[in-house]
């Protein structure tokens, strides 16, 4: 386990999620994804580019493959970072190590109501469904997860 790259995502999702949706992962959950084969991580420095170990971390994203899609687990950029086009150098990276991982489509879950949403249906991600009152917030409020998916196919 690199023991590194787990803090510094930490990091990120500490500074990044706000806590009143409880979206963020505890660290055991991000130490057992990555001992999965098929989860990967992806962390990037102020500039957008793959973070080098003296670098600081700006943002990150963690994915899982499955047949012929990959799915977005997490995605954060720091705030004292975001608005300059790093969150958007992620998910263009993301596709291009989907795409050479076999993935047709892209997916991502995402609370109704949060700001990110704009930046995925720039990207081109479409709504495919809603789970009801999937997300639990600390204070018991629920609210309804959005999937979105990016399928592959509209590039050609
Ligand atoms: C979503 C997130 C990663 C975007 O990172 P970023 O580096 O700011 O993204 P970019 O600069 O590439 O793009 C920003 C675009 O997304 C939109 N956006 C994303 N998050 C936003 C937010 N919190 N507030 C306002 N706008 C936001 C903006 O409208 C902007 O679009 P514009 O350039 O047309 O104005 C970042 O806001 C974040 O870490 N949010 C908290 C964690 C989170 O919710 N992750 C997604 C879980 S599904």
């Amino acid at each position: 386990m690199r023991g590194d790259l787990v803090d510094r995502i930490m990091a990120i999702m500490e500074a990044s999620f706000d806590p009143a949706y409880g979206e963020a992962w505890n660290r055991r959950q991000v130490e057992d994804a990555l001992l999965l084969g098929n989860c990967h991580a992806y962390v990037v420095n102020p500039s957008g580019l793959p973070a080098k170990d003296d670098e600081p971390a700006a943002g990150f994203s963690l994915s899982r493959s499955g047949f012929e899609e990959e799915e977005l687990l997490l995605f954060a950029v720091t705030p004292e970072y975001r608005g300059r086009g790093i969150g958007r150098s992620i998910l263009d990276a993301l596709y291009r190590a989907a795409e050479s991982r076999g993935a047709k489509r892209l997916l991502l879950e995402m609370r109704r109501g949060n700001p990110a949403e704009r930046l995925y249906r720039a990207f081109g991600f479409s709504t495919i469904g809603e789970r009801k009152a999937y997300y639990r917030t600390p204070h018991g409020t629920r609210i309804d997860a959005i999937t979105f998916a990016y399928q592959f196919e509209q590039d050609s």
